[in-house]
């Protein structure tokens, strides 16, 4: 270590260890900082404002050798600190590239959810600070596929998933929401690859491998995302597209052909689309959620591909995003239903404005029944007051917060407010709140302030928000859904269950959508016969039917009921698919049962290579620490 550098890092030391520092601030407060927003940096002090990216993504070492050169606006400090997270720090300089001049540095204390803290020694007016560094094998946010794992099977893969705080571990930042920044980057891949960012896009190769890319908009770093495969463009509308590796550019197309319709749609709803392009990326399988709404570019699973366009809500829900969630922020990630409960309020919406109200009723029902189950085991659990839509994460991953609480229990909650005003006054505010918002952070106290003043407070309305925001359950004036459809299909699935024959029925068994599959499975009895079960799957094939969502409900009340039959099958899918929502029900079920979880461990000790890190921890927490 250099002379300097001990000094620096015993001044960090000193810094930590005494009770006030130069900022005022006490080692508490500091703590009580990081707590509250999941990060170390100090952007009270010195914040990011753009930040340009020099990226090599080398598939042979899956290394991404990267320099993240920060601009910032600093308003007097000498210490400027970043997170990072399983990253190797080569060398940190400061000032404009050709004048750099290298700096010390010191990390801090790794914290397993956490990472490190990394203090930059600077000057007081420096604005200009790049740090040359290299991601590892743990470096959480990047998946890398082998070919044998994508679609055409010739060409590895890579993608990036940075909510909630896995950026720090592809990029040294500050890894919070509430800072907004531009972007830029060079990215350099091998020659026969095409790369993408969350940002302006190509549309056709490069000849050298190299790409340059620009968010000129400022969004939180938990969007900036990468994602870099043997890709291909099928343009959909004027402004929309698909991404997708060739071998599957013809269906992506016919599946997503809505698309156009959906962003006229959400804009006659709430405003101009503010993001210029909107294109979606189909990842490879091991992708761990339906869909990630980064900008310009949503990535989606490839299990929404089902031939019938059946699970497009997925697509209504990531675009609703360009406003909740990438135009208004959820400040910490305790107010993380600020971004889904809107976001799936405004999913229903879109589809209703395209579907009809009778398809928006049924999706929305689904998720109630989602919600129904939730509180419920929340209720039960060591956290019941994770049924608040204000969450309290305080030294807790932020990842727990994704719930139906935060996502169904918001979007009931804006439904209901809905119903009591009226939806044109609704609309009116919800527009005049992305417009007050745009471009900024918003805490829940943020917004509750807003609707009492612009909403209830002028139509002289009252309504119980605090109990919806502060307290848990559901409250009793949430709207009831109860579309009809459903009556037909629960009711046959309770004859069913008690032994009545209804296959007499099968015109209308032929013809049932999805969602009343779903709404059917979920009515058969919580116990019931393998026997039955057979006869379901020789009529009607649900284990191996190719539809997802269908499979994996299909899948959890198999494993309840001890329906081993369906083990091929399931191993298939568990080795396949790597999405969350439907690993985690079914290996938590799989846990139950001794027999069954010593099955399941085997299956996932294979799968495992194929799921990304987040749905990897979230599987290990089932199977190991139980
Ligand atoms: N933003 C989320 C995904 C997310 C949330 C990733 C929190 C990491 C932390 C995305 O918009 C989402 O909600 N995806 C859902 C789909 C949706 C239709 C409910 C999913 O993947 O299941
Ligand atoms: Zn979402």
């Amino acid at each position: 270590m250099k002379y300097s550098t001990i000094i620096f890092s015993l001044f960090i030391f000193v810094l930590f260890s005494c009770e006030e520092n130069k900022s005022g601030k006490t080692k508490n407060q500091l703590a009580n900082r990081t707590e509250l927003t999941h990060s170390f940096s100090n952007t009270s002090e010195i914040a990011t404002k753009h930040l340009h990216l020099d990226l090599d993504i080398d598939f042979e070492s899956r290394i991404i050798y990267g320099v993240a050169r920060h601009k910032m606006i600093n308003s007097g400090t000498d210490t400027a600190i970043f997170d990072i997270k399983n990253l190797e720090i080569q060398k940190i300089t400061i000032g404009a590239v050709g004048k750099e001049v290298e700096t010390n540095y010191f990390i801090g204390k790794y914290d397993e959810l956490l990472g490190a803290p990394l203090f930059v020694k600077i000057n007081n007016n420096t604005t200009k600070i790049n740090i040359y560094y290299r991601t590892t094998p743990n470096s959480e946010a990047i998946d890398w596929l082998a070919p044998h794992l994508t679609a055409g099977k010739i060409h590895p893969f890579m993608y990036t998933q940075g909510e909630a705080i896995l950026t720090r571990s592809w990029i040294p930042i500050q890894d919070l929401p509430s800072n907004r920044i531009t972007y830029s980057a060079n990215v350099k891949v091998p020659k026969d690859l095409m790369a993408l960012m969350s940002a302006s896009n190509p549309k056709v190769k490069s000849e050298d491998g190299n790409y340059f890319f620009e968010m000129k908009q400022p969004v939180p770093c938990y969007l900036i995302a990468l994602a870099v495969g043997d890709i291909q463009y099928s343009e959909l509308g004027k402004n929309c597209g698909v991404y997708s590796e060739p071998e599957l550019s013809k269906e992506c197309a016919s599946e997503f052909i809505d698309l156009p319709k959906m962003i006229k749609a959400a804009e006659k709803i709430y405003g101009k689309y503010q993001w210029g392009q909107y294109d979606l990326m189909v990842l490879p399988y091991s992708f761990p959620f339906g869909g990630m709404e980064n900008p310009k570019l949503t990535f989606v699973s490839p299990t929404l591909i089902t031939g019938d366009r059946s699970l497009v809500s997925v697509i209504a829900h990531e675009l609703a995003h360009s406003w909740s969630g990438n135009l208004v922020t959820n400040a910490t990630w305790e107010d993380f239903w600020l971004n889904e409960g809107f976001t799936v309020y405004f999913e229903n919406r879109i589809m209703e404005e395209i579907y009809g109200k009778e398809a928006a009723d049924i999706l929305a029902y689904i998720e109630f029944q989602e919600l129904e189950n939730e509180l419920k085991s929340i209720g039960d659990s060591d956290f019941p007051e994770d049924t608040h839509l204000k969450l309290n994460l305080k030294g807790r991953d932020p990842d727990l917060g994704m719930t139906s609480i935060a996502y169904v229990k918001g979007a009931f909650f804006l439904k209901t407010l809905e119903e009591k005003v009226g939806r044109k006054k609704f609309d009116r505010f919800l527009k005049s709140y992305f417009k007050r918002y745009a471009f900024k952070t918003v805490t829940t106290e943020d917004f509750s302030r807003f609707l009492q003043q612009k909403l209830l407070q002028p139509n002289n309305i009252s309504f119980n928000t605090k109990e919806w925001l502060y307290r848990g359950g559901l409250p009793n004036n949430c709207i009831v859904l109860d579309p009809p459809r459903f009556k037909k299909v629960q009711k046959m699935a309770i004859d069913y269950s008690e032994g009545k024959n209804i296959f007499s029925k099968k015109l209308v068994l032929s013809n049932l959508l999805t969602q009343e599959w779903i709404v059917f499975i979920r009515g058969l009895s919580k116990n019931i016969d393998v026997s039955k079960l057979e006869r379901l799957d020789a009529e009607f094939g649900f284990k191996s039917c190719g539809n997802s969502e269908i499979m994996a409900e299909w899948y959890l009340l198999g494993v309840r009921n001890g329906y081993t039959g369906i083990r091929p099958e399931l191993k298939k899918f568990l080795i396949k698919v790597g999405r969350r929502k439907y690993l985690e029900p079914i290996y938590t079920a799989l846990s139950e049962k001794s027999a069954d979880l010593e099955w399941a461990k085997e299956v996932f000790e294979e799968a495992k290579k194929n799921y990304h890190f987040v749905s990897i921890k979230t599987i290990e927490g089932i199977l190991y620490v139980k």
